[in-house]
């Protein structure tokens, strides 16, 4: 049988978690025997005239695989080089970031039921890079929202809750203040909600869906939240704290001619390994891989490799919810290899 080609970015090499939980993730599925080769690539920024780049060989390569899963790359506040995971979305045109939330069993929150989706336009809005200083002391950032993106985010975000059984679409903005760039945000919606007759579609504003999915997340739960990007990074992690932080939320970037699959998590460096031996790619142990995990078994099923996909995340969830073999963050006292094991574990008595 053929092998998938995928490309794997570790994420940040000397510095954070990346290696260590990409390492986690490639010993479960050798253990599940997933049809896919590793295409290891670094993405370390690399100057080129003044500016930070990524090197061509993670083009190249996801370019020529068009699916990769990706560890975390930190990214600096203020001043310092251009995010590389902006970068990255850009450079493939990954228009729609898709975030599911929900609740994993055995990890105690408020709720137990936390069960929906965010969609968010990932090209454009706040994160356009446009801004300047026009005059001392005063500082213009461009939000800048097109009707192109914001129909095609619309109309992945549809297809998305038809294919996934979800009956309702809700566009969160704030088209009471942003009258023009949101307000085009929802005719977008709209009009491509006349495309899906079966599926419901309302409009909310973000800072009360804010207020109500803390309050009572239950009516989230059969329907896909769409959104422009700057709502769907802030919203997205908001829903992440209901169910137990970005340690267990997974992640997709989708393109026409590329996805790429993250942990939205950071890198966490200062529970990563480095000093002593920065060949070392297994760090102190502390980390929790299961945000990329289940990143992966998003790309899995995206790839059609649904049975992989199935066996894999019920050896990892019910390895969590039997709270023996767990990492610290999820109140256990396992290493990063020991959780891993136990995985492996599951996946060989199935
Ligand atoms: C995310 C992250 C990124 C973002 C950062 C790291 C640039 O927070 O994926 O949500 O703001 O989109
Ligand atoms: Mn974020």
């Amino acid at each position: 049988q053929g092998k998938y080609a995928v490309t794997l970015i570790p994420g940040d090499a000397f510095t954070g978690i990346g290696p260590e939980i990409s390492h986690a993730v490639k010993a479960i599925y050798a253990a599940a025997e997933v049809p896919i080769e590793w295409e290891e690539v670094s993405v370390t920024p690399v100057l080129k005239g003044g500016k930070t780049v990524i090197p061509d060989a993670a083009i190249t390569s996801v370019k020529r695989n068009t699916v990769a899963l990706k560890g975390p790359l930190a990214t600096p506040i203020g001043k310092g080089h251009v995010s590389l995971n902006l970068t990255l979305r850009r450079t493939f045109n990954l228009f729609a970031n898709v975030r599911p939330c929900v609740s994993i069993k055995g990890f105690k929150t408020a709720y137990d039921d936390v069960n929906t989706v965010l969609i968010r336009e990932n090209t454009e809005g706040e994160y356009s890079g446009i801004e300047h200083e026009i005059v001392d002391g005063v500082v213009q950032s461009i939000k800048l929202i097109t009707w192109q993106a914001s129909e095609r985010v619309a109309r992945y975000a549809f297809h998305y809750a038809q294919a996934n059984g979800r009956r309702r679409v809700t566009a969160v903005h704030k088209a009471n203040i942003m009258k023009m760039s949101d307000g085009m945000f929802l005719a977008a919606c709209r009009e491509v909600s006349g495309d899906f007759p079966n599926i419901a579609y309302d409009e909310d504003l973000l800072d009360r869906v804010c207020l109500q999915v803390c309050q009572n997340p239950r009516p989230y739960a059969d329907r896909v939240m769409v959104m422009p990007n700057l709502y769907g990074d802030i919203l997205s992690d908001m829903c992440a704290g209901l169910i137990g932080g970005l340690g267990l939320t997974p992640s997709g970037n989708i393109g026409r001619d590329a996805s790429i699959f993250e942990a939205v998590h950071g890198s966490a460096p200062d529970i990563a390994e480095f000093g002593a031996n920065p060949i070392r790619k297994i760090g102190k142990g502390l980390a929790n891989p299961t945000a990329l995990l289940l990143s992966s078994l998003m790309m899995l099923r995206h790839m059609n490799l649904n049975t992989y996909a199935e066996r894999i995340e019920k050896a990892a969830l019910s390895t969590i919810a039997e709270g023996k073999t767990i990492t610290g963050d999820l109140g256990g006292k396992a290493t990063t290899k020991e959780f891993t094991d136990a995985i492996v574990k599951r996946l060989h008595a199935q």
